[in-house]
């Protein structure tokens, strides 16, 4: 990325310390994510990685979510005990093909009809499944696998039509925001053409089945390769005077941020394939609060800031300076810190909880103007 707009970082800002934490007024709280729901309204959910040592029991994971009032999460695999223990629950959950059974998953219809029958439909709908993301950033991590992602993808679509459920059940795949080139200003992005190949029946597939584009984007490494280029402020959803917002010069649209530049640098790439009405999904967004020496903007006052700002945005429902009709709904990356993830030491701290579930940092959430608001009750409780 390379910003028209150069300003000199400043330090962060922050705001009130009045530690309004993901807690407060359940009440309200669920109603309105009832509300939410119905209208098909942006949610935050929360991805689930496992590499924790002494990771809570399944039952316990569960009673942690209900206590967090978290009602969406992604899940790296499809783990039974973990599903098994979502039953009855409101917490709706993307399940994954991780990229090591792409190959048998794309490669026989059979086996991806087992792959539904024993993750999906032995749940559905006592869990509530929302969606199966098939492997994760399989083009820019695995392209070896890349010529399976789409039998794979159309193999379980079809099991799901099988099973009568491909209206409720969505199946999409995670891409790396580096599938995008020239993605600033946004109105010059476009798709990497060695994936035309992939990208272009993805779409149609993601237009004809009401799917959305899944995409893992990260502001953090934004400023960690832009650094002086690209303000911290941007990154962090920090107000900003007019002067350093980004401009871009095509469309004159003004942003505030980067998440949503990277947003619609994805709506204008698709739209270059000629799709429109595919929505993006934001699977993976966050920021680590430890680094090593190398990593020093990894801080619990940046990831603090960071997470708690993104809340704000997708509640506040002001879309992307391209779209903002439309608000993307957001994973954060990660609920957990998953201390067995090999260095740098940011890999293993992305997370708003450590494993026993006591909080890294506290978020600070509180709506003004809106009529959400996010609350984790008193004590505690918060993959690249
Ligand atoms: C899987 O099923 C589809 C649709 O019926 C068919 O077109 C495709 O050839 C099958 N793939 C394999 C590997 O058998
Ligand atoms: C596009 O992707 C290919 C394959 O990963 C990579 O070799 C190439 O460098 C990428 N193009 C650009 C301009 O980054
Ligand atoms: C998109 O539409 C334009 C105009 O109809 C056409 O020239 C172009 O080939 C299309 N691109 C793709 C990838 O379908």
């Amino acid at each position: 990325m390379a910003f028209t707009s150069m300003v000199s970082t400043v330090p962060v800002l922050f705001f009130f310390f009045t530690l309004l934490l993901i807690s407060a007024n359940s009440s309200s709280l669920s109603h309105n994510i009832k509300v939410q729901e119905q209208d098909k309204d942006p949610f935050v959910g929360f991805n689930i990685g496992t590499d924790v040592s002494n990771l809570l029991s399944p039952t316990e994971l569960v009673k942690f979510l209900q206590a967090q009032k978290v009602n969406h999460v992604r899940l790296y695999d499809a783990d039974p005990e973990l599903l098994k223990a979502l039953a009855k629950t409101k917490v709706r959950v993307i399940i994954s093909v991780p990229n090591n059974q792409l190959l048998a998953i794309g490669s026989s219809n059979s086996t991806a009809a087992s792959w539904i029958g024993r993750n999906v439909v032995a749940y559905y709908p006592e869990t509530l499944i929302t969606a199966i993301s098939v492997g994760d950033e399989v083009l820019t991590t695995v392209p070896s696998s890349a010529p399976l992602l789409l039998p794979a993808i159309e193999s379980l679509y079809n099991a799901l039509v099988a099973s009568n459920l491909h209206t409720q059940i969505k199946v999409s795949t995670p891409h790396a925001a580096s599938i995008m080139l020239d993605t600033f200003p946004p109105s010059q992005a476009y798709f990497n053409q060695t994936w035309h190949s992939i990208m272009v029946p993805l779409l149609q597939f993601l237009s004809k089945t009401g799917s959305p584009l899944m995409m893992n984007l990260y502001p953090y490494y934004v400023y960690m390769q832009n650094k002086g280029v690209v303000p911290l402020d941007n990154c962090l959803f920090e107000p900003l005077t007019p002067s350093k917002e980004m401009v871009d010069p095509n469309t004159l649209l003004h942003y505030t941020n980067v998440l949503d530049a990277m947003v619609d640098a994805a709506y204008v790439s698709m739209k270059n394939l000629n799709v429109s009405d595919v929505a993006v999904l934001v699977t993976e967004s966050g920021w680590p609060s430890k680094g090593d020496s190398k990593e020093p903007y990894a801080t619990i006052d940046n990831a603090d800031t960071y997470n708690s700002n993104l809340i704000k945005h997708v509640f506040d429902r002001t879309g992307t300076p391209l779209h903002p009709e439309m608000t993307s709904s957001v994973y954060i990356y990660e609920l957990f810190n998953e201390d067995l993830r090999a260095p740098p030491v940011s890999e293993a701290s992305w997370g708003l909880f450590y494993g026993n579930s006591t909080p890294v940092y506290l978020l600070h959430v509180s709506g003004s103007g809106t009529s959400w608001k996010l609350h984790f009750p008193g004590k505690q409780e918060g993959r690249k």
